[in-house]
């Protein structure tokens, strides 16, 4: 058997491909950013399109960097950003409008109609989300209601719908030719749409949306072989045998497969997920109830998850919208030159609040400031955010699972930055521990697709892969962690309500 896997990582600001060998070690990576197209205030798009065109270059680059073809790798995995929702015509392969991003609050109308009967509440307990932008339900609907000629297209049947794994994976096998229309349970369990229990699409929920059942994909396991690569592409008749979500395939990645296990992942948003193994467990304090994996036919395994829509984001945020920095990285020396944040807090609500509020009238506030800030402060209290975040969020866990998680696995790109990781420590009064490959998202579907095509054996063969490099400790005082709480919890309060 060849000696490698290669994930792809389609995520919300880039795509990248990164091989893997059996120890689960990176050994080569292709990255590319793809545009945020940002039409209107709460309005995010992606061009489909080009997605499609990075994922092969970004292919080519990782073999191309190993020195390596087809014939060394031995399956396909997929992951991506969830809930971005593409429509596309399956005759032309063409894309009906651009990609509409988990992170776009366009749908608000359409959320508020459909609560008006039953409140956001309405379709919980069968799917375990309420309603809210967030979800690719209402962004499907947007797309049938407001793009001319879409929705006679979708009811003659030729209009389909898929998140960014269905879209990659439909194109990698031969698009308009004979392309593999699938998701995953994970992906498909944030549409709106299935049926948490049964796993299979709701009809009476479709019809709510009016979104024709003839456009969703099928629903497989997370660990299969879909399809191979068509013929034309740099990777043709090579397997595609895992697709996980990405902040599921980044639980999977960090061999998170036990009931009362978690990690929290820093991307473009946070998500902290914690796996609560084969039972549904619905939450009292605003977590989503997801599906965490499904290996083939093996049994369903369930997650509770608490999603924070703008860490990384509020990052880049400062960089391009600000440009108080000009890079990423730069954050964390600007904020390392001042002792604290100054007063400054900033709760970036920049589409409403996620977990554990879900608060669509809230927007982004900073608050706490004098004449004495400036933009340390200000980097200070974005990182700050992050952590604060998570707190909130983590305290909804332990409610929720009525036991106090003792360290919290973290990882994703923002995991490099130790002022973050150890500012986390304190403010949870936990220890913060990051693995030895923090790319557990690309990992978990390397590991989804290895284990489907016996590239490696068992559960236990990943998570002899796992290794800790570093874990911070608390060393905050309690009455300060309790203060600044105080002060962030204040300050989230005053994001509230600000929608007219
Ligand atoms: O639910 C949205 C999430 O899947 C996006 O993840 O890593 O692209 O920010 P990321």
């Amino acid at each position: 058997m060849a000696d490698y896997i290669i994930a792809i990582d389609q995520g919300t600001t880039s795509s990248r491909a990164i091989i893997f060998d059996k120890k689960g070690s990176i050994v080569a990576t292709g990255q590319k950013e793809h545009e945020q197209i940002l039409p209107k205030a709460g309005w995010v798009e992606h061009d489909a399109a080009e997605i499609w065109r990075n994922v092969q270059e970004v292919i080519g680059l990782a073999l191309g960097r190993a020195d390596l073809t087809r014939h060394d790798i031995a399956a396909v995995g997929i992951t991506n950003q969830r809930e971005t929702a593409v429509v596309w015509d399956k005759k032309t392969g063409k894309p009906a409008y651009n990609a509409i991003v988990w992170q776009d609050t366009r749908t608000q109308d359409i959320v508020d109609r459909l609560a008006a009967d039953g409140g956001v509440e309405r379709f919980k307990p069968v799917v375990g989300l309420p309603l809210a932008t967030y979800f690719s339900g209402t962004k499907i609907a947007w797309i049938l209601e407001n793009v001319e000629g879409a929705r006679e297209k979708a009811e003659a049947g030729d209009l389909i719908f898929g998140t960014t794994d269905s879209w990659v994976l439909w194109n990698l096998t031969g698009g308009a030719d004979g392309g593999v229309h699938v998701t995953d349970v994970t992906n498909a369990s944030r549409t709106m749409f299935m049926d948490l229990e049964t796993l299979e699409w709701r009809d009476d929920i479709l019809e709510a949306f009016g979104v024709p059942r003839s456009m969703m994909p099928e629903i497989r396991s997370s660990s299969e072989v879909y399809g191979t690569a068509e013929s034309s592409s740099l990777l043709r008749e090579t397997p595609i045998a895992g697709i996980l979500g990405d902040q599921q395939a980044a639980t999977f990645g960090q061999a998170a497969f036990q009931t009362g296990e978690s990690k929290n992942t820093y991307g473009t948003g946070c998500f902290l997920i914690f796996n609560t193994g084969e039972e549904i467990v619905h939450s009292k304090n605003g977590l989503l109830t997801t599906v965490g994996y499904k290996l083939g036919d093996g049994p369903t395994h369930y997650a509770l998850e608490g999603s924070i829509a703008v860490t990384g984001s509020l990052i880049q945020w400062l960089r391009d919208q600000l440009g108080i920095i000009s890079s990423a990285p730069e954050v964390e020396k600007l904020a390392e030159q001042v002792e604290d944040n100054g007063g400054v807090y900033i709760v970036p609500a920049f589409s409403g609040l996620f977990a554990p509020y879900w608060r669509s009238d809230a927007r982004g506030a900073i608050v706490g400031l004098t004449r004495y800030a400036n933009k340390n402060h200000i980097a200070r209290a974005a990182l700050e955010a992050v952590a604060f975040q998570t707190r909130d969020v983590l305290d909804a866990v332990n409610a929720d699972a009525g036991v106090d998680l003792t360290e919290l696995k973290v990882d994703g790109g923002m995991v490099a930055n130790d002022a973050l990781m150890q500012f986390q420590a304190d403010v949870l009064g936990v220890p913060v521990v990051r693995p030895v490959v923090a790319e557990t998202t690309a990992l978990g579907a390397a590991y989804a697709a290895g284990l489907a095509v016996g590239f490696w054996n068992g559960l236990d063969d990943l998570s002899a892969n796992w290794q800790e490099d570093k874990r911070w400790e608390p060393s905050m005082e309690d009455a300060e962690r309790d203060r600044q709480l105080r002060l962030w919890r204040k300050a989230v309060t005053k994001s509230m309500d600000w929608v007219d």
